[in-house]
């Protein structure tokens, strides 16, 4: 594993676990985690697990006794190392959004598609499908039980940024993250609102704002020195280059239409991914706030018996569900990235593709990207290409 801290930390619980839940053909070794600092990375191995520290991750890549790369560092980064990863024959994990752009995640897609001939396996880390109801709720769409869909509405709305004294942290930096609230959560939205319809976003017309655009550098240390500026009290600062909001409306190629609302600047909600889908037989709604739970409105129950239902997603038959605990001992947050594991190990073992694709994470890629594009030009319907999926 590269990277060691937010998502470091949830998937080295992930990989500590998912032999316990699972029975899986193949074992999990916790064999090296990789950081730049040397003692850092070294308390970061034993307080996650792993059996070594390492601070160069291209003798990660090159180490013989390693399966597995596991890419949890900022988006200026995933392309370098996966690309190394690949080609050094190693099945890959890599965090969303695939990559700062649409040129590397293209890169990325080349060399998975080749490494794929060899029985090298990629996945993109889109968590959120492996939310049980999420899962369930991608159930339920496929079997048809929602007609034809009219409506997607998704929301994905943090507020870790509104005071204006919050640092300028790499996910305010254009050439670390990419983008801002859009490809680090409105990428999560994209990716889930696709996988549970089965339909790909075909066109945007969006608008994203920056509502602070001069903030407090973390440290001199930082490296971000050289780019601040100095305001008339004399702190330091940088300049804000990403979206603190994203919002935009979309055509889906099943004719379904989507609104999406990307921010960090929702006060009070802190993780809410909302989504809800409206079709000709019926309505299923998810929060992440809730995530054991479904609403489901079945449009084709008799008249006086129509309303919303709260499915509680515990039962054995739910997706991933029998591994864990009775009906009603709910999951949580890290639950998805366990099954995530679990996927991936198992593709592995079983010799097929996991998904999410690179290749999906391409088109996710295509949309932010269409997104900054139709933004920068007062909205503009911007049409996004289709990719060729292998899944
Ligand atoms: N799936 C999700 O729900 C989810 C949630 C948060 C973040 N992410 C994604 O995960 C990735 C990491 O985000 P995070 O929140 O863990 O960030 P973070 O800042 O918490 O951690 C980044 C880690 O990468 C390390 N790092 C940075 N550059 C490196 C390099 N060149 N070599 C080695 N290590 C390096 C840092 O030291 C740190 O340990 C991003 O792509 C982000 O979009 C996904």
């Amino acid at each position: 594993m590269v990277g060691y801290a937010f998502m470091g930390a949830a998937h080295s619980q992930a990989w500590r676990t998912v032999n316990r839940a699972f029975d899986l053909p193949l074992r999990v070794r916790m064999t090296a985690i990789c950081g730049r600092d040397q003692a850092n990375v070294a308390a970061a191995a034993d307080r996650l697990g792993w059996e070594s520290a390492m601070t160069d991750w291209r003798e990660l890549v090159a180490r013989d006794d390693i399966d597995v790369i596991d890419v949890c560092t900022p988006g200026d980064s995933h392309a370098e190392i996966t690309l190394a990863a690949l080609a050094a024959g190693k099945h890959v994990l890599c965090e969303k959004p695939l990559a700062n752009t649409v040129e590397e995640a293209s890169a990325m897609v080349t060399a998975a598609a080749f490494a794929r001939g060899s029985g090298i396996r990629s996945l993109c880390g889109f968590n959120y499908r492996r939310v049980p109801a999420v899962a369930l709720m991608r159930e339920l769409i496929a079997a048809g039980r929602l007609g034809a869909i009219r409506h997607v509405r998704a929301a994905y709305l943090q507020d870790w940024i509104v005071d204006p004294e919050f640092p300028l942290v790499w996910r305010l930096q254009k050439d670390r993250a990419g983008s801002g609230a859009l490809g680090d959560i409105g990428a999560h939205i994209v990716d889930l609102t696709q996988y549970v319809t089965g339909q790909r976003i075909t066109g945007v017309s969006a608008l994203t704002e920056t509502f602070v655009r001069e903030r407090p550098l973390p440290s001199v240390s930082s490296g971000l020195a050289a780019a601040a500026s100095e305001t008339d009290g004399g702190l330091a600062t940088g300049r804000v280059t990403v979206d603190d909001a994203a919002l935009f409306t979309a055509r889906l190629d099943g004719g379904a239409v989507a609104t999406y609302e990307a921010t960090r600047f929702a006060t009070g909600r802190k993780n809410a991914l909302r989504v809800e889908v409206n079709g000709a037989h019926g309505s299923l709604a998810f929060d992440l706030e809730r995530l054991n739970e479904l609403e489901f409105y079945d449009a084709t129950r008799p008249g006086p018996e129509q309303g919303f239902t709260r499915i509680l997603v515990t039962e054995p038959e739910h997706p991933y569900v029998a591994a864990w605990w009775p009906p009603g001992h709910i999951l949580g947050y890290e639950h998805s990235f366990t099954h995530q594991m679990r996927d991936f190990v198992q593709a592995i073992a079983d010799d097929t593709d996991p998904a999410p694709s690179f290749e999906d994470a391409l088109q996710v890629q295509r949309v932010l990207d269409a997104v900054l594009r139709s933004a920068g030009s007062d909205s503009a319907w911007t049409g996004v290409d289709p990719v060729l999926t292998t899944a």
